[in-house]
């Protein structure tokens, strides 16, 4: 237990730092009983400085316990994002007695004043630990993949390709991804690029990841590559966008054009997905933050928090693929106390309901309705508002009058808004997790995710639902969130 758990604004079942600064998540994997979570990290200030790799532990995702900063900054540079692999087979030769390696592949990062005009200052590194994570030691012949003198040269995500039996990295290089194979995590080949000219390209690409997902109720497997990106998100500044296609061990190819992208709020970045997990499931965590204004957020001890974990799966909707992202059953789960029982709001009616503990809270729709208005507000009129416009196809979130938001012009300027396709008539799920400065929506099973941050001055303390469709009924019910802290 954590007594600085109880500031104003701190997650309660989202993993934050205990203290400083954090952004991207690197490094998630899955080794002898343990989920990693690796992260940006600058132990010395609220803001964006030198970064190492914090460190965290967990056996469910949800629960977390605190470690050690893992990496350090050296002489090759700072240490940007990456990812970790279980080295099985020891084909890196770092294991020394019979321990299996646990290896991160990361981005060396040259300050400003070390470059010397150069603009080769990004290179990739490795480093090991032999006891899961708790101690690491870097490859004493980094870096491992040079520099020709590109700019942007980051964030490589590796893992192990069964039908090649070897390493494929993954890593961008400004405006598209490059692919890379190796046989021992140390000598490393290039293979491939992708994405010059397909998907969006309103700011540098970062962050990426390759991976198989079957396609839900058939045999069929296609590759799903996530780029985020940054600025051009559709909601503004960063986003994270995806691509379907398959991989044929060399390259990646897809016919996509335009940019599908997975969470149309404001605050979902950098999100990448663990390697290793036993059950086969493809699980991400994103930054819960955009660069618009990840310096500038309300909180004095830490900075910034990861979403939820959510697993990843692939639905065609008719000749298209879509990925969707969804809470974890865990999540689900912490879920306990009723805050309201079951309510049916009749169609062309609303509800207000006081509603005590909102702040941490799961909140459940099943409606047939597609066009309503949720309010969660305090006495104070503050309100964050979730609008289903079914005649537009569209979900509006609006935190434009939610508390804080002047602490940076981009926070509060505008609604961020999400296409909508509705297959059918039916009912369908809609679920909101509201945590102490956050807000996820999920639509249908998470075929549609906005994700925000909120900052109220007061707890949200009233559910105001108005439900506008003449015919059709909506039914809710409130949960409160255990603390994971
Ligand atoms: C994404 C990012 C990465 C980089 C890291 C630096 O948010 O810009 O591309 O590795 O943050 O902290």
């Amino acid at each position: 237990e954590q007594e600085i758990y109880t500031e104003t604004y701190r997650p309660q079942f989202h993993f934050s730092p205990s203290e400083m600064w954090m952004n991207d998540p690197n490094g998630l994997v899955y080794n002898d009983g343990v989920y990693h979570l690796f992260y940006q990290y600058y132990p010395e200030d609220i803001v964006w400085g030198p970064m190492h790799w914090g460190h965290a532990v967990s056996k469910d995702m949800v629960h977390w316990k605190h470690k050690p900063i893992a990496l350090y900054p050296d002489e090759h540079g700072l240490i940007f994002s990456g990812s970790a692999v279980v080295d099985k087979e020891n084909t890196s030769g770092f294991a020394q007695n019979g321990e299996i390696p646990l290896v991160a592949v990361f981005t060396y990062h040259l300050m400003e004043g070390e470059r010397e005009g150069r603009t080769d200052f990004q290179t990739q590194g490795i480093a090991y630990s032999l006891d899961n994570g708790e101690s690491w030691t870097k490859y004493e012949g980094n870096p491992v993949i040079g520099n020709s003198g590109i700019k942007d040269f980051r964030d490589p995500k590796v893992f192990w390709h069964e039908a090649s039996k070897s390493w494929i990295m993954v890593l961008v290089a400004g405006d598209h991804a490059k692919l890379y194979r190796s046989n021992d995590l140390k000598d490393w080949v290039h293979l491939s690029d992708f994405g010059k000219n397909q998907g969006a390209h309103g700011g540098v690409w970062e962050c990426p990841d390759l991976f198989p997902l079957q396609v839900e109720g058939t045999e069929e497997q296609k590759w799903v590559l996530i780029i985020s990106i940054n600025p051009g998100a559709p909601n503004g500044g960063s986003g994270t966008q995806y691509f379907i296609g398959d991989f044929d061990g060399t390259r990646f190819i897809s016919d996509q054009e335009e940019a599908k992208w997975l969470d149309y709020g404001a605050d979902n970045y950098a999100g990448v997905t663990y390697n290793n997990v036993p059950n086969g499931d493809r699980i991400f965590i994103g930054w819960m933050s955009n660069w618009d204004y990840a310096r500038d957020t309300p909180t004095e001890v830490w900075r910034s928090a990861m979403t939820l974990p959510r697993k990843l799966s692939l639905r065609k909707v008719g000749e298209d693929y879509r990925l969707l992202n969804y809470p974890l059953l865990q999540v689900e789960e912490l879920a306990s106390e009723a805050l309201i029982s079951t309510t049916k709001i009749e169609p062309g009616s609303s509800e207000n309901i006081k509603i005590e503990g909102l702040n941490q809270s799961r909140i459940q729709f099943m409606t047939a309705s597609k066009d309503f208005t949720l309010s969660m507000t305090n006495d104070l009129g503050e309100t964050v508002d979730v609008v289903m416009d079914g005649q537009s196809g569209s979900l509006f979130l609006d935190r434009m009058n939610s508390g804080k938001v002047d602490f940076q012009a981009e926070f509060g300027n505008k609604k961020h808004h999400a296409p909508i396709e509705f297959l059918d008539d039916g009912p369908y799920e809609l679920v909101i997790y509201m945590d102490w400065s956050s807000i996820e929506v999920f639509v249908d099973g998470g075929l549609c995710a906005m994700t925000d941050q909120l900052f109220p001055s007061e707890p949200y303390n009233q559910l105001l639902i108005t439900n506008r469709d003449a015919e059709k009924g909506m039914e809710v019910s409130v949960s409160g969130m255990e603390s994971t802290w």
